[in-house]
């Protein structure tokens, strides 16, 4: 296998320097403590890790305002700190790729102190100035709970420069090629400090014309496509990830000709897997997916069920939108923008078959699943905490003072523990769950573990979705080359059951993948099956080499 496709068959885990582990106990995570607890993710099972910004930055959008990117917020540690976390990382076999905000930077950089200085500032043209806020109308406003306009006044020049987020992320100007070329340096910098590639952020907005909504230009796609361009030759098997929350066919856009990202973020999907379990109806997952499947090869979709944003409803239709509301936003708190700010264990309030369910589709539909870290354990939210910092609360490793994450005293941690009964970081935590064979953290690494039985018909094969009379159930084959797994899932909170127009596969053998248990041969009939509520079942089908009658003997160890 080529090793520069290592991301079609990798298991990711989306980390925040400051909320893994704090190895100097001043209250905020940083590198080394990081490197500590590599081993813990190597052992759930984790590829590749995608780390939120940790450059330079007076934190306004917690890291996503660059005010150096040559260098380490110095709260996460130093140089040789991230070099040394990025060789272990990699000494374990997991790769690194790491967030590149290329939209925006901070308005503490010099590059954008100089450039409002004075109209004359070689670096004025690295932003965009105006008269007036008049400009790039049909740009929508993106965090619509805090700002009014995209343009913010710079009362020393008597202008305004434009700004997609915060003010205090003034947007970069990609018509000045010198933006360009910097951009390309930082990249070239920290790949040849050994990081493996990129999560690129807010990637439509780079360029704006007039009269466009200055999201998707075909001016963005080249830009993009020659920085592919350069990380192939200069860098080969680092790779670029887009975060385009984008309808459907612009989404697909990203991936050019196979030629532009290696993946995106299904952010199609996701939202529709939330739907489909509202509605208990298999429908939008499988329109989704019909629309977005066909994309060039050796691209893949990155699957996610949470971030460290809100779950971002901006892309969906009003009544999608109400539904997700009704359903999993009850309380106005819990909404932010136009999203939900809550983990994947409350959103589904604490479920645990809808939790596994709902991994079992990620880890199963094709694409790259990625993980939030906390999310293997069940962490809890605090949706009084303002902006997303709900979800961003630091890790719970053990039942100790701070979840085990930090020595300090409770004051001094850059946001408090989860302390909620239901999801308290005494019972909620890795070394509890790891004692207890049933945790949800245990049966996260069986689900990847099981993943990576058959990782290359699950990261690469192609799916067939199954007729069935029964909305309740969505049912898809995976095919790869010869291997073939049937995979079903009872969308709804009642036991119920299916028949299979299976005829294709006459003769198969299904078998349940995460115990070995034995099924019925496919037959001349419909295959029936019952599946209890929020249930789920992956069957790998085999050539049978024994009867049916067989299935019985032997030992059963579960
Ligand atoms: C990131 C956000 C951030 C925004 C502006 C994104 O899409 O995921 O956390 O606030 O870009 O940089």
């Amino acid at each position: 296998m080529n090793d520069n496709l290592w991301y079609r068959d990798a298991v990711f885990y989306e980390i925040a320097v400051k909320s893994f582990h704090d190895s100097n106990n001043d209250g905020i995570g940083d590198f080394n403590g990081l490197t500590m607890k590599l081993e813990y993710l190597k052992n759930l099972g984790i590829d590749a890790i995608w780390l939120l910004p940790f450059y330079k930055s007076p934190l306004r959008d917690d890291g996503y305002d660059i005010s150096d990117y040559y260098s380490i917020l110095p709260e996460y540690g130093t140089m040789e700190d991230f070099k040394n976390f990025i060789s272990k990382a990699h000494s374990y076999s997991i790769r690194v790729i790491a967030d590149l905000v290329i939209n925006h930077i901070s308005d503490q950089n010099q590059w954008f102190i100089d450039a409002r200085s004075d109209k004359n500032s070689k670096k004025r043209d690295w932003f965009i100035w105006n008269d007036t806020p008049d400009k790039f109308k049909d740009a929508r406003i993106i965090f619509i709970d805090t700002e009014n306009s995209n343009w913010a006044y710079e009362a020393g020049t008597k202008q305004y420069y434009f700004h997609r987020f915060y003010s205090q992320q003034p947007d970069l100007n990609y018509d000045n090629p010198e933006v360009r070329e910097e951009m390309k340096n930082v990249i070239r910098y920290w790949l040849n400090l050994g990081l493996d590639g990129f999560r690129a952020d807010a990637v439509p907005y780079l360029f704006k014309r007039e009269g466009t909504s200055c999201e998707n230009l075909p001016e963005t796609h080249e830009y993009f496509k020659e920085i592919r361009k350069m990380m192939d030759i200069e860098f080969p098997g680092t790779i670029l990830l887009a975060e385009a929350n984008q309808w459907p066919t612009e989404a697909k856009k990203y991936f050019g000709n196979g030629d532009e990202f290696h993946m995106a973020f299904n952010f199609p999907l996701m939202p529709r897997i939330f739907i489909s379990l509202a509605k208990r109806s298999n429908r939008s997952i499988i329109d989704i997916i019909n629309q977005i499947s066909d994309i060039p090869d050796d691209c893949d979709w990155c699957i996610f069920l949470r971030n460290h944003d809100e779950l971002t409803l901006e892309m969906v239709t009003d009544e999608e939108r109400d539904i997700m509301y009704n359903e999993y936003a009850k309380l106005p708190k819990m909404r932010l923008n136009m999203g939900i700010r809550r983990r994947l264990a409350p959103l589904v309030d604490n479920d645990r078959s809808t939790i596994e369910l709902l991994n079992a589709l990620i880890f199963s539909l094709p694409g790259t699943p990625i993980l939030y870290y906390g999310d293997e354990l069940g962490m809890g939210d605090n949706i009084y905490l303002g902006d997303r910092n709900g979800v961003r609360t630091p890790m719970q490793w053990s039942y100790d003072r701070n979840a085990g994450f930090s020595k300090v005293d409770a004051e001094q941690l850059y946001a408090p523990v989860i302390t909620n009964p239901n999801y308290h970081y005494e019972s909620v935590n890795v070394e509890s769950e790891l004692r207890i064979s049933s945790s949800l953290l245990n049966w996260m690494k069986k689900i990847i573990g099981v993943r990576k039985d058959y990782k290359e018909l699950l990261g690469r094969g192609a799916i067939e979705f199954i007729n069935n009379k029964n909305q309740r159930v969505l049912a898809y084959i995976r095919k790869y080359e010869n291997q073939r797994m049937l995979c079903l899932f009872n969308l709804s909170r009642r036991p119920t059951y299916v028949e299979l127009d299976l005829s294709n596969y006459k003769g198969l053998k299904p078998i349940e993948a995460f115990t070995k248990a034995p099924f019925p041969r496919i037959g001349d009939l419909n295959y029936f099956i019952t599946i209890p509520p929020r249930g789920f079942f992956w069957f790998n089908l085999i050539i049978p080499e024994t009867d049916d009658s067989m299935d019985f003997e032997g030992e059963d160890n579960y």
